[in-house]
């Protein structure tokens, strides 16, 4: 049956383990070419320096052929619908499609016309479920489980398709997900535990999220400056003391403005271990939606 991950739910969680022990397999270096001839497509319509070469990088592990389709120089220019654009690299004969939009739905619509596996690479602010997966994978390997352990989300949660991915997967593998941030970057989830102060959530939590502010989707200027936001919520490593507390962000990181360069250092802090992690657990996707037909 032809598969899509859209949103961390299409996945239930006996295959997100079994995605997660597959990653760790190749994370050790023990794959081989199981997608050869296949084709993957990635279509960014938004920027991306991580997900994009992750997803290149972990289909060609594979074996695979990778297609990246320069969305500036694309037909979509010259007033071409997004799923006739789709709909024509569906016709390649691709196994997977890759594609970020910054409007929400989009991969699950185009899911309907293509014969491929479409794989969500963020979609507005609505879902990043890789991102939320690679993040799992991460926590586990620096906690050993997220079962029980207490996870902050600092920043601008509201408006952040990586915290509404990793809330849903967190908590259903039992984590006990915090949200701090300002008011006006505060969703309005009532099943989550919600701070408004980085302090009062430090005291008790074994990492934290943290993520950038994003102003390409503030329809307004929030703060005039960046800088009376980092007041609040910058992750400084004066703040962590000597807790043993992980630190993770999806990237990219505003230096100084979400955590300061002596923390982005520190060895409790994980974003590289991420980016690494990252490729790992999408070669497990694409092997997942590939091959599990
Ligand atoms: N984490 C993430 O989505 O980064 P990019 O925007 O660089 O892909």
């Amino acid at each position: 049956m032809l598969r899509h991950l859209t949103d961390t739910r299409d996945f239930s969680k006996e295959e997100i383990k079994e995605i997660l022990l597959k990653a760790s397999q190749f994370l050790n270096g023990d794959y081989t070419d199981t997608l050869k001839k296949k084709l993957v497509i990635n279509i960014f319509f938004e920027n991306s320096t991580r997900t994009r070469s992750s997803f290149e990088v972990a289909a060609k592990r594979l074996g695979a052929e990778v297609v990246n389709l320069d969305v500036a120089t694309s037909s979509s220019t010259k007033g071409e619908t997004l799923s006739d654009t789709a709909t024509n690299l569906d016709a390649m004969g691709p196994s997977a499609i890759v594609i970020r939009h910054s409007n929400p739905g989009v991969p699950k619509i185009l899911s309907r016309y293509v014969k491929s596996s479409i794989v969500n690479g963020g979609d507005g602010a609505y879902a990043h479920p890789t991102q939320a997966l690679l993040d799992l994978f991460t926590l586990n390997k620096a906690l050993g489980s997220v079962e029980g352990k207490n996870i902050t989300i600092v920043g601008d949660i509201k408006n952040s398709r990586v915290a509404n991915s990793n809330i849903e997967l967190l908590q259903r593998f039992n984590a006990n997900v915090t949200l701090v941030a300002p008011v006006h970057f505060m969703p309005s989830y009532s099943n989550v535990r919600k701070l408004y102060k980085l302090e009062d959530a430090i005291k008790d939590t074994d990492a934290i999220i943290s993520l950038r502010t994003q102003t390409e989707r503030h329809q307004y200027p929030i703060y005039a400056s960046l800088k009376d936001y980092a007041l609040d919520y910058k992750i400084t490593k004066k703040l962590i003391g000597d807790k043993k507390i992980f630190l993770l962000h999806p990237g990219p990181v505003h230096r100084n403005i979400d955590i300061d360069d002596d923390m982005l250092e520190d060895e409790r802090t994980l974003v590289l271990k991420q980016v690494e992690n990252g490729v790992a657990v999408r070669m497990a996707v694409l092997e997942k939606l590939i091959l599990d037909r």
